[in-house]
């Protein structure tokens, strides 16, 4: 049985920059992998200073940040737009883009060039990319380019209409033993690290002893090389709906809309802006500006009261 061991913490200073070869040396040195999603600037800063292994900028934006119904309508000018923001606040965790939908299913050669785009134009390090061994020549193309790449197998939510609904994947064991050929041959194609989303515990196991890559779970129990949640669930931000394996974190919708009515009950009573939140004018500018005013002109006199 392998031992798992706590990470040394190292003061930010002395940290170094997560690469896909770190990643994997974790996996060899038994030390769990974090991973959370981020889609700009600020949560980017945040998540990066709190020590966080790998960001996603995962397609998931298209639900937690866009609105959109599901990850579908996601583009890939909206992917770079967040990718850029995130690059911008996160300096050591590596950087893992999420290609959305049909910007890698139509042609290798397109998704080459999408690949591309989150590391020239999103300043990401990888990518990441939904689907098996059908994605294997796909894979093969941009490795092959330079573009390291994560895979994601089980539930994969580009898929949602032909899985029939976010439902967890490979319970029995004809679909449990094509995921196993499936993470071997991402393996094989040049994948770096695998998500496994949303599939038993147990397969997710046996998958993560299998494979010389690292695994990261969602929904796939505690035998995975690492864990990746969505940030806006372990938030408590996305209130729309929250799969069962998400654990929260906080309560900041709650705290958000109570900030919110603390402001407009001030607004309201005309309890803010105070004395402290005002910009100040020292008295002799004052009075030199009621001179100026009143020069030739008394109607022009000011009244404090009724500039208060
Ligand atoms: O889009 C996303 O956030 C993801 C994670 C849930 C792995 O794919």
């Amino acid at each position: 049985m392998s031992v798992i061991q706590t990470p040394t913490t190292t003061p930010s200073e002395e940290r170094k920059k997560v690469t896909i070869r770190l990643v994997q040396a974790m996996k060899t040195r038994h030390e769990r992998i974090s991973m959370l999603t981020a889609y700009d600037y600020p949560s980017a800063l945040l998540i990066d200073q709190a020590g966080m292994d790998i960001i996603l900028v995962g397609d998931s934006l298209g639900m937690v940040v866009l609105g959109y119904e599901n990850t579908l309508p996601v583009s890939m000018d909206e992917m770079i737009h967040h990718c850029k923001a995130v690059a911008r606040g996160a300096k050591y965790a590596l950087l893992v883009g999420d290609m959305p939908f049909l910007s890698y299913q139509v042609s290798t050669v397109e998704a080459v060039r999408n690949a591309g785009r989150f590391l020239q134009e999103g300043g990401m390090n990888a990518i990441k990319l939904e689907g098996g061994g059908e994605r294997a020549e796909t894979i093969r193309a941009i490795v092959n380019a330079g573009i390291p790449v994560m895979g994601h197998l089980g539930l994969t939510p580009q898929s949602v209409h032909q899985m029939g609904g976010y439902r967890p994947q490979g319970r029995d064991a004809e679909a449990a033993y094509k995921l196993v050929e499936d993470a071997q041959i991402l393996q094989e194609a040049g994948c770096f690290s695998l998500v496994l989303e949303s599939i038993p515990g147990r397969l997710a196991e046996l998958v993560s002893h299998r494979l010389e890559i690292p695994t990261i779970g969602i929904g796939a129990g505690a035998g995975c090389d690492g864990q990746v949640l969505v940030t806006h669930d372990l938030l408590g931000i996305f209130e729309r709906f929250t799969p069962k394996f998400v654990k929260r974190y906080a309560n900041l919708a709650g705290e958000m809309r109570q900030a919110f009515s603390d402001f407009i009950a001030d607004v309201r009573a005309n309890t803010f802006p105070g004395v402290e939140h005002t910009v100040e004018m020292n008295d002799d500018e004052w009075q030199s500006l009621e001179e100026r005013l009143t020069q030739g002109n008394s109607s022009f006199i000011i009244h404090d009261d009724a500039l208060r």
